[in-house]
């Protein structure tokens, strides 16, 4: 099993490239279920999660080739199995989100269902809900879902929470439903805007992007399209965290800085300002509290590595965690480092400042694996990461991209 050894305190400068959104081009996939015809996708990262996708997607008789280091090829000239095999929906969730373009364009689909993960038990009965509205039947039996539907016929769906998954899913069901389908409280992550601009691309007929209503009107027929992927306010928030705890030096390249208001309101809060061309000055750090919530509140995909930068604050602050239920694995972890962070059901409490010193720790999901790294980087000796098959999942050639900016990084297998 491979791991990273970091040997932390080196000065670091340079600049990072953010490459293409994992959680933007996940769905997109999917949606390339829906119509026949040859796709062509730009700025695709290369990623562990990108390839069990592909994986799913040759599984249902798609065929994906790679056209050069960030682009794709899926040519779809018909559907050969609606079964998403449990093999690849056990390791990544997202896998699951086949289930709605397979019921749009096959009528039927059957996927696994996804089990509980590091970070919460994370049902689907939202998605299952929104397709049992549009018509569908659903059944289940030897841990798969089944779905059904002779048509689909569109509708009003009211989603309880804005979830990220539900929403897609059921976008990608209703685009060739019969009539119109209206999706409240849907998730307005940017994510979700650039796969409805895809299926628009693709002749779905979808408006009220970026709000909190998606209107559906479904069309009979979708064709094929090209499309770049949007870049990952993840990984740009990463890598602005990791030049703010090492002096500033470090440039982040190509992010949307529109896509990561919530999350660079707070690091201003703190005393870390991020420019138009991703400079960023650290001034005088204080410590905040800080609420995870649905997009544009503050990502719970970016709290563990803002730990690391808190815990570099003096003075106490606080994590609200509120969108999954289990997501402090991390905290046990950064503490072997030196943190001094305290959780209480949802709150951790991040007291300052604090002297990291190296330890053997291990990821446990990709952002918990990806405070680890941060917290390595400014920690006095050695650190070794293990389990860095989570944090691969999400961050693309992490050895060779932080040791261009000065990290004393080395991947070993
Ligand atoms: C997506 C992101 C993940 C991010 C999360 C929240 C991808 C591939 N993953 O995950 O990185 O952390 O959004 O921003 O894009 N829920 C239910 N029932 C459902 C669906 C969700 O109760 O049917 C709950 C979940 O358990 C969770 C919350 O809603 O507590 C949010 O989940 P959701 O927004 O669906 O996250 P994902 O789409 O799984």
């Amino acid at each position: 099993m491979a791991k990273f050894i970091i040997r932390g305190g080196n000065q670091l400068s340079g600049t990072l490239e953010v490459k293409g959104s994992k959680n933007a081009v996940l769905p997109i996939l999917c949606a390339t279920l829906l119509a026949e015809g040859e796709y062509i996708l730009h700025n695709v990262p290369n990623l562990r999660d990108i390839e069990t996708m592909n994986k799913v997607l040759q599984a249902l008789g798609i065929t994906v080739e790679k056209i050069d280091n960030h682009s794709y090829k899926i040519i779809n000239d018909g559907v050969k199995s609606v079964e998403a095999p449990h093999e690849f929906v056990s390791i990544m969730r997202a896998s699951f989100l086949v289930m709605g373009p397979l019921l749009a364009s096959q009528k039927e689909a059957r996927v696994s269902l996804p089990g509980g993960c590091a970070i919460g038990a994370r049902p689907v009965n939202y998605h299952l809900e929104g397709f049992k509205k549009l018509g569908a039947k659903i059944t289940m039996d030897h841990g798969y879902v089944g779905a059904k539907a002779s048509k689909l016929v569109g509708t009003e769906i009211n989603l309880p929470f804005p979830s990220v998954g539900a929403t897609e899913n059921i976008v990608m069901a209703s685009v060739l439903a019969e009539g119109k389908t209206v999706i409240k409280n849907v998730a307005k992550e940017p994510e979700i805007t650039d796969l409805c601009n895809f299926l628009n691309k693709m002749g779905s007929k979808i408006t009220g992007l970026d709000t909190d209503t998606l209107e559906v009107e479904g069309v009979k027929e979708l064709h094929a399209c090209e499309h770049k992927i949007i870049p990952d306010r993840l990984e740009a928030g990463t890598f602005i965290i990791m030049s703010a705890i090492t002096g500033g030096k470090i440039r982040v390249d190509g992010a949307d800085l529109n896509h990561l208001s919530g999350f660079l309101e707070k690091l201003e809060e703190i005393g870390v300002k991020v420019n138009q061309y991703g400079e960023i000055k650290v001034g005088e750090l204080k410590p905040v509290d800080i609420v995870t919530e649905p997009y544009p509140g503050f990502p719970t995909d970016l709290q563990a590595q803002t730990m690391v930068l808190l815990s570099m604050v003096d003075g106490k602050s606080t994590v609200h965690e509120t969108v999954f239920e289990n997501r402090f694995m991390h905290i046990m972890e950064l503490n072997r480092l030196g943190c001094n962070i305290d959780a209480h059901g949802q709150v951790a409490t991040i007291l300052g400042k604090v002297n990291l010193c190296g330890a053997k720790v291990e990821a446990t999901d990709i952002r918990a694996g990806a405070s680890l790294i941060l917290a390595s980087v400014i920690a006095e000796n050695t650190t070794e990461i293990n389990e860095i098959k989570y944090i691969e999942r999400g961050y693309e050639d992490l050895e060779n991209r932080l040791k261009a900016v000065g990290v004393d990084i080395v991947r070993v297998e």
